[in-house]
Order: C-alpha cells, then structure tokens, then sequence
C-alpha cells in the first residue's frame, strides 16, 4: 500500500513521519531531490528548487517497486505523484501555521504566502483533482503523537477497506478564507 502524505509547509508532515518510521517505510521527497539532484535547479527568487517531477516519480517508483509494506511517501509535493492508493493531507489553522513557520525562520512573505495558501485549501484542491482517495487531518491543536497514532489508525483502516471509520476524514470540512482575507 502507498499512501502520500501532503500538506502545505509547517503543517507536520516530517515530525508525523518521524514517529512512524518504525511501522511504515518512509520516502522523504525533499531529502530524495536533494539526495539524487531532482531538480533543475533554484528558484533564486523563492530560494527553493525547481523540482523535476517526472524524474521524481521515476525515482519514485524504482524505489516502491518490489515493496510488499505500506510506504508512507511525505513532502508537499507527494500528491502530484501517480500510482498512489491513498492521501492524506495536513491542515493547519493558518494562524497557528504562520507562528510554526516564523519560529522556523521563515521570511514574513514566505509565512504569508503559504498562511494564503493554506487558506485557500491549495494543495487539497490539486490533491482532490488528482486522487480518488483523499483524507484531511487536523493538526492544529492537537500534538504530533496525537496525530501520528491518528494516521496509524487511518491507514488501518485503508488496509482493511473500513471505509465506515474513514468517513469523517473526507475533505472539505476546513474553511478558513475569513482567518486571512476577512
Ligand atoms: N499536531 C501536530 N502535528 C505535527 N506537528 C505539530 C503538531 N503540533 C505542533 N507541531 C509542530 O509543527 C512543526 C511542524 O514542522 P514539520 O514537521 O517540519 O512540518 P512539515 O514537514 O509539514 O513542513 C514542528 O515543529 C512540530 O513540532
Ligand atoms: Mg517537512
């Protein structure tokens, strides 16, 4: 089973994934760009790399190829991946999102821009575009071992197809357009 994990910058993806490594295999796209030059190199104005997504999904699927485990592939850019069973994406109340990024380091326009973007459901929408299977989980008040033994729970769940218990965890029940746009 390969299940993405998504969501925008600061919303817990790589702390989550810290405390399921020793359930799941884990790919984490950011170290495998930097890790095999996936890229076509820097976005000197957003200081980030322009990541070359077919070589990344080539790479990708070489390395889940002869997997029998569940993987747990992470970054934000994992829903715009093929050949995944299930997604699930992170959501921050984008106030809390742009004190995490702040206390990060973050440039105010970069906290900004991704506080909008969380905002305005972004990545959820191009997840929903791309994906039959896509799950929302909140991480705003909640602890990253809360949420860990959550997404343990949820991809229990997938495996067994208990569809029933997955149900509150279909998109759409996150508005925060008011918290940034007024
Ligand atoms: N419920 C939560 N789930 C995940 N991270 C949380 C949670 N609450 C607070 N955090 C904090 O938010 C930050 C998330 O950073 P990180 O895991 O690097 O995010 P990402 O990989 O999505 O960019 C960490 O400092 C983490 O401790
Ligand atoms: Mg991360």
């Amino acid at each position: 089973m390969i299940i993405a994990l998504t969501g925008t910058p600061g919303t817990g993806k790589t702390s989550i994934c810290a405390l399921l490594e020793m359930h799941y295999g884990i790919i984490d796209l950011n170290a495998l760009i930097k890790k095999d030059g996936l890229h076509t190199g820097e976005d000197e104005l957003r200081g980030s790399l322009v990541v070359d997504i077919d070589a990344l999904q080539a790479r990708v699927d070489e390395l889940v190829k002869d997997e029998t485990a569940t993987v747990i592939i992470e970054g934000h850019l994992s829903h715009l991946l093929t050949g995944i069973d299930a997604l699930i994406v992170l959501r921050t109340r984008p106030d809390v999102l742009a004190q995490r990024l702040a206390n990060r380091g973050y440039p105010q326009e970069k906290v900004q821009e991704n506080m909008e973007a969380e905002a305005l459901d972004v990545i959820l929408v191009e997840a929903v575009e791309r994906h039959e299977r896509v799950y929302e989980v909140e991480t705003t008040l909640t602890t990253p071992d809360d949420v860990a033994r959550e997404i343990w729970q949820m991809i229990q769940s997938i495996e067994f197809g208990d569809l029933a218990q997955l149900k509150g965890y279909l998109p759409g029940r996150f508005d925060w357009s008011e918290e940034v746009f007024g």
